[in-house]
């Protein structure tokens, strides 16, 4: 039987260091499922059906991993895909509480499911959408953190083509 893990997140936008992860995670299935999350923090940039489309474009090509987006609990999307690993990125200690608190509600939540956390490329360590967003919405430049078809819905964005 094929092992499948799944990697969660906003992806507001996806980001280099995402998809660095996401192939990082392949260890721990013959797939993975990247689950972009319906609520995405108070107001999200992009659309669920952007960010679905967006990280689609950056890891696409790929047929050991799938794109999908969920809503209601990540452990019910999990079991529903029948997922036994939840892969989680952690660049700092700061990252740690809140993944950790995360990782236990999720194991009380549902037990046979086991959190993993994976370290991204170091070059990748400091990314985050946030800052990505933050940038790019000052013009900053950002093209070498973000897939080229991120890049181009930024710009749409943020400066409308
Ligand atoms: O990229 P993020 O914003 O850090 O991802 C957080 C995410 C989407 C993985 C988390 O908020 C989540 O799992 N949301 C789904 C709802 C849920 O299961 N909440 C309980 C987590 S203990």
């Amino acid at each position: 039987m094929s092992k499948l893990a799944v990697y969660p997140g906003s992806f507001d936008p996806i980001t280099r260091g995402h998809e660095d992860l996401i192939r990082r995670g392949l260890v721990f299935g013959d797939r993975i499922v990247v689950a972009v999350a319906a609520s995405a923090g108070k107001s999200p940039l992009f659309t669920l059906e952007e960010r679905v489309a967006l990280a689609k474009a950056a890891v696409g090509g790929d047929e050991r991993i799938e794109v999908r987006s969920f809503d209601g609990l990540l452990v019910d999307f999990a079991r529903q895909i029948g997922a036994g690993v939840i892969v989680r990125g952690l660049r700092y200690v700061s990252d740690f509480e809140y993944e950790y608190q995360m990782a236990l509600m999720n194991r009380k939540l549902e037990g046979a499911i086991e959190t993993v956390f994976l370290v991204p490329a170091f070059d990748l360590t400091y990314l985050s959408s946030s800052l990505v967003r933050e940038v790019a919405r000052y013009n900053g430049d950002v093209s070498g953190l973000v897939h080229p078809a991120v890049l181009a819905a930024l710009k749409q964005k943020f400066r409308g083509g």
